[in-house]
């Protein structure tokens, strides 16, 4: 079946970049994802010992580098030191761990939106949203950044101290009545997994807030988040969504 293009609002945000084809979270896998054309990318931050926000996805280092420990215990200088793409492909060997700062003023001439997951529900970064926040004004991108988090408490806090960033509620779990929850933590949209977005409640939900679903790979679960016209899909194949989202506009 044909369907128009109004029917399709679903944007691709790429999860860690392109990182089903390139090494997560590094320029790389941000470059690649801006090239298919993405909608937006989602990326995950830490604090590093000397307090500057670095983009990588666990609090260790020993998955996605060469090297071994917690990013909270290296300075920066220490991780800039690491390879953070020769673990997934010998020929893009020499990628570091990149700061946000780096992302932002790359990301800031361009028309993609970022989420940036502030990875603090495990280990808590004293400041972290402060300097966040601070990082994303700097750089003039407070309308194209969505701030999400499985840590609420740090949601509320980011809103408190900026009322215009918008702050999105990232979980795991099947929340009833989701939009009543996200509203009265001044966060503008739900950031489900895939059983939320399968499930039945979905449509209600859907008509309430945006809701965004991570991580969707399979180009069936793709196709019907897609028909269903979620605000956002967010995979590790950005280029396989978007030739998919395509295909259904034909
Ligand atoms: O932000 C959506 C998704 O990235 C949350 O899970 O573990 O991939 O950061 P995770
Ligand atoms: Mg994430």
């Amino acid at each position: 079946k044909k369907i128009s293009d109004s029917q399709i609002e679903t944007l691709i945000f790429a999860h860690r970049g392109s990182s089903g084809t390139h090494p997560e979270n590094t320029m790389v896998a941000f470059q690649e994802a801006f090239h298919v054309g993405a909608n937006g990318i989602e990326l995950d931050v830490h604090l590093t010992k000397d307090g500057e926000v670095v983009v990588i996805h666990d609090e260790k280092v020993d998955r996605t580098t060469n090297g071994t420990g917690f990013v909270h215990e290296k300075t920066l200088n220490e991780l800039k030191q690491l390879d953070a793409g020769g673990w997934y492909s010998n020929y893009l060997k020499g990628e570091t761990i990149p700061t946000l700062n780096e992302v932002l003023e790359w990301i800031s001439d361009k028309k993609l939106l970022l989420n940036i997951e502030l990875k603090n529900d495990i280990l808590q970064y004293e400041g972290l949203e402060e300097k966040v926040i601070q990082l994303v004004h700097i750089h003039g991108l407070s309308t194209s950044v969505i701030i999400s988090s499985f840590n609420h408490y740090s949601l509320v806090k980011v809103k408190q101290l900026d009322k215009e960033i918008e702050i999105a509620v990232l979980t795991y779990d099947i929340l009833y009545q989701p939009w009543k929850y996200v509203k009265s933590i001044g966060a503008s949209a739900l950031h489900c997994n895939k059983s939320f977005a399968f499930s039945n409640m979905i449509s209600q939900a859907q008509q309430q807030i945006p809701i965004r679903v991570y991580t969707i790979n399979d180009e069936l679960e793709m196709k019907q988040i897609l028909l269903k016209g979620l605000s956002a899909l967010i995979t590790d194949f950005p280029k396989k969504a978007i030739q998919l989202k395509s295909t259904l506009l034909k």
